[in-house]
């Protein structure tokens, strides 16, 4: 019998979407996997983006704007802000770096745990004392499936000069936690880093964002993403919101074409392209509700109810297991979680894709667990 909880412990990856690692798993060719670790929207890259990036080859011979005043234009019209209120970056995890430099600087930072591992990573290179804050992890039963969650209560007990690190919608779980719920917590910590990476899942009378608060407290940092609902994860492209003093200083920080050419191109195209959008926000509405209730009715199983584009699942199998049969019988790639350390094996994330794929996924999991049970 094979000893799954250590399969491959040295090459196993950190993060969702390694379909290199997935392909040698299941021997066959990476473009052949179906890939539900990564929580990336499946109708994409938007046709605009391929326009974009085609009709700029010619810009590849030049240097980007270090200012990147289009790009910076786009993105503050977007959300009806000053442009000086903007960094774009290489994909949210570059300024998460910078924000995570900021954090160091204070004598501790919560973490709602279980946290994304790149978090780890960017506050470890600064030296960040990290104050872990558990969320709630029983099974939410019968809660609608874009309800706010609520914080952790150990939250309130930390000193003043604490910095937060927040993600909302919250990565694995899904939770979504309310403008009101965080609004007190800008009062009580030096800096607030929210990660907005998949806010523009959320229908947008739904969303929680912080954006319209973000003139009113300088302590405050937004991150947001563009490769996960624009399908973009290849090309690299994040920004973030926050006072212009503190936005001057990361750019005088970092090297100063961390944005390419091609990546600004398509992110003003995509930022504008309200067809797409539409269309994301129709399919995602009409596949989640469904999706989650198939899942559910796998025994065995138990989703918890997410408001981003994925689930996490409590399995009663072994998920290390449960992931290689996929891979091998089925090339489905789902994200085990053992890189979240609070998780370990017995819990799963997958990414919601179109109604054909899911199919593809719950004929898999149907399978593999009767022949684990
Ligand atoms: C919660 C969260 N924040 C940020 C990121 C980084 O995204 P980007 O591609 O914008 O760097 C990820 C990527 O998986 C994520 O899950």
């Amino acid at each position: 019998m094979q000893d799954f909880s250590s399969a491959q412990p040295v090459n196993r990856p950190q993060h969702g979407g390694n379909i290199a690692w997935a392909a040698s798993l299941a021997g066959c060719s990476p473009l052949d996997i179906l890939d539900f670790s990564a929580s990336i929207n499946p109708l994409g890259p938007p046709p605009s983006a391929i326009a974009a990036i085609q009709a700029n080859w010619d810009s590849l011979t030049h240097y980007p704007d270090p200012r990147y005043l289009d790009l910076r234009k786009v993105l503050a019209a977007h959300h009806q802000i000053d442009p000086a209120w903007v960094l774009p970056g290489n994909g949210s995890a570059e300024l998460l770096t910078w924000a995570s430099r900021e954090l160091a600087d204070l004598p501790s930072t919560a973490l709602i745990t279980p946290a994304f591992g790149d978090y780890f990573r960017a506050l470890k290179s600064f030296g960040a004392t990290v104050h872990p804050c558990p969320i709630a992890l029983e099974y939410p039963q019968g809660v609608a499936l874009s309800a706010s969650q609520p914080l952790p209560s150990s939250l309130s007990w930390l000193p003043p000069a604490a910095g937060l690190l927040l993600n909302n919608p919250h990565n694995p779980t899904g939770a979504m936690f309310s403008v009101e719920a965080i609004r007190p917590l800008l009062e009580q910590f030096l800096l607030v880093v929210i990660d907005e990476a998949f806010m523009d899942f959320v229908l947008p009378h739904q969303q929680q964002s912080l954006m319209a608060l973000i003139t009113q407290y300088p302590n405050l940092v937004i991150l947001r993403s563009l490769t996960k609902f624009y399908s973009l994860p290849g090309l690299r492209l994040g920004y973030a919101i926050a006072h212009p003093d503190r936005l001057q200083r990361w750019q005088e920080w970092r090297d100063p074409w961390s944005v390419n050419v091609l990546a600004e191109a398509a992110a003003i195209a995509v930022l504008q392209d309200r067809a797409f959008q539409q269309q994301t926000y129709d399919w995602l509405e009409h596949t989640r509700s469904p999706f989650y209730q198939q899942l559910a009715n796998i025994s065995g199983l138990q989703p918890f109810p997410g408001a981003a584009n994925y689930f996490l699942i409590q399995s009663d199998y072994p998920v290390l297991q449960l992931q290689q049969e996929l891979l091998q019988q089925h090339q489905v790639l789902i994200r085990d979680c053992t890189s979240f350390t609070e998780l370990g094996d017995r819990y799963f994330r997958i990414a919601i894709r179109t109604p054909l794929e899911n199919d593809r996924l719950l004929k898999g999991l149907t399978q593999t667990l009767s022949t684990l049970n």
